[in-house]
């Protein structure tokens, strides 16, 4: 295995330094398909909410790299890891993100794309990432595909990428905290590194390290209410679907777009290579919006412009279970009275989280698996029988149900004011300043 001759760091804020010692790490680090993760944000539409999360996908990856390191050499004396089986772990690390694409969680939703699969299509696929990896043994491709998609032999190993304890997850609470300038997220990544153990095929904490773990918990949860599940982050996520949904109508109906989908056609298509969904990143994303804010449709005009420049539909709780569907319906028909399709802007979001759910031991995307404590007589402990904060917040589901619309399309002064009224009681909006 070829060691660099002289070691190579990059300066990071949240690690202070990420060191990288192989020739392959830094081959892979210059391939194209990593450096497209440059222009994919590590938080997708969240910079509305929090102006500092501009951070990528390519500083989050060279990240969780670093976290695996370090998590390797503290196992070392404990387990052997091959000079083979480390090259493994550190680029299952480096390029679990790979196959991210723009504005990830709008554009999977819309385009029913999984950034999962396309990890493996460009693992194995005619790509500069490829030819790196077949570098070390003809098969080796395979086998980082294999660690990331949690399907390789050696369980130990898969568990440091995709577990309730794995590099990716440390590396993005952290660094998520850091450029949300949140301090949620937080927690000491020293001290869980130090009291981290193999044990068989997993990965378990000694009983004395408990607190550190309780923190890395509430940490977790804390930054899926505050920051990944933000409202208002989720309106512009929102208006975002609704853009590529308008586009993908416009374009089904035979519209003569000023500036042509052209980008996105194969996706419509269902048939994109891996070329193709390679040249898709934010910048082009961003610069149909932009064009797309000045077409002749008015819904997509609209749209773009709205996220464009940030204005946002405004949101209410809305649970239909309480409501029930013939509020809903009744609401959509005032949209269309007052001349507003509903279609676009009347939307439902609800994301959901369990922070920390001990009761789906057979759930083999291997999230699930409790945490256990290695207690002093060498037996396993399950955390939240330990511990009454985890125990407090486990296995309960949390809902959040919120209905999106544009308020200000609403209050123009063009709409039919009764209608309006209307359709402010439906929504329960006596009160503006409470939006
Ligand atoms: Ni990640």
């Amino acid at each position: 295995m070829e060691r660099l001759r002289e070691e190579k760091v990059f300066k990071d804020p949240v690690h202070r330094y990420v060191h990288v010692r192989d020739k392959l790490i830094w081959d892979l680090i210059g391939t194209k398909e990593f450096q497209r993760l440059r222009r994919i944000r590590q938080l997708g539409t969240c910079y509305v909410t929090f102006h500092g999360a501009e951070h990528s996908r390519f500083n989050h990856s060279l990240g969780v790299y670093e976290v695996m390191r370090r998590i390797v050499k503290q196992f070392e004396g404990r387990i052997h890891f091959s000079p083979e089986e480390k090259l493994l772990c550190f680029s299952a690390a480096l390029l679990h993100d790979i196959g991210h694409g723009p504005f990830s969680h709008s554009f999977e939703k819309v385009f029913h794309t999984d950034h999962e699969e396309w990890t493996q299509r460009i693992l194995l696929g005619d790509t500069e990432a490829n030819r790196v990896l077949r570098t070390v043994s003809p098969d080796f491709p395979q086998k980082v595909a294999q660690v990331i998609g949690k399907t390789y032999e050696n369980k130990l190993i898969t568990s440091l990428i995709s577990s309730q304890f794995d590099a990716d997850r440390m590396d993005y609470l952290l660094r998520d905290t850091y450029y949300t300038g949140t301090n949620y997220g937080s927690f000491d990544i020293e001290r869980i590194l130090r009291v981290m153990r193999p044990y068989n095929n997993m990965v378990v904490i000694k009983h004395t390290g408990m607190h550190a773990v309780e923190d890395y918990i509430v940490a977790r949860y804390q930054m899926y209410w505050q920051v990944y599940f933000h409202p208002v982050t989720r309106s512009a996520e929102v208006i975002l679907q609704k853009i590529f949904q308008r586009v993908h109508v416009l374009y089904g109906s035979g519209y003569v777009f000023a500036r042509n989908p052209d980008h996105f056609i194969r996706l419509f298509k269902k048939h994109i290579t891996l070329e193709e969904y390679l040249a898709l990143d934010e910048p082009v994303v961003l610069f149909y919006m932009c064009e797309w804010s000045k077409e002749k449709d008015p819904i997509l005009r609209d749209l773009c412009d709205r996220f464009i420049n940030r204005r946002l539909f405004k949101y209410i709780e809305h649970d239909e279970r309480i409501t029930g569907p013939e509020w809903r319906r009744e609401l959509q028909e005032r949209f269309r009275q007052a001349g507003i399709d509903p279609n676009y802007y009347l939307v439902e979001d609800s994301p959901s989280d369990l922070p920390y759910d001990i009761y789906r031991i057979g759930d083999d995307s291997g999230e699930r698996i409790p945490i256990y404590l290695l207690m002093p007589d060498g037996n396993l402990e399950e955390l939240s029988l330990r511990s009454a904060i985890v125990e407090s917040i486990s296995g309960k589901r949390r809902y959040d149900y919120k209905l999106y619309f544009p308020l200000d399309l609403l209050e123009d002064g063009t709409k039919d004011q009764r209608v309006v009224n209307e359709i402010k009681q439906l929504l329960r909006i006596t009160n503006r300043a409470a939006l």
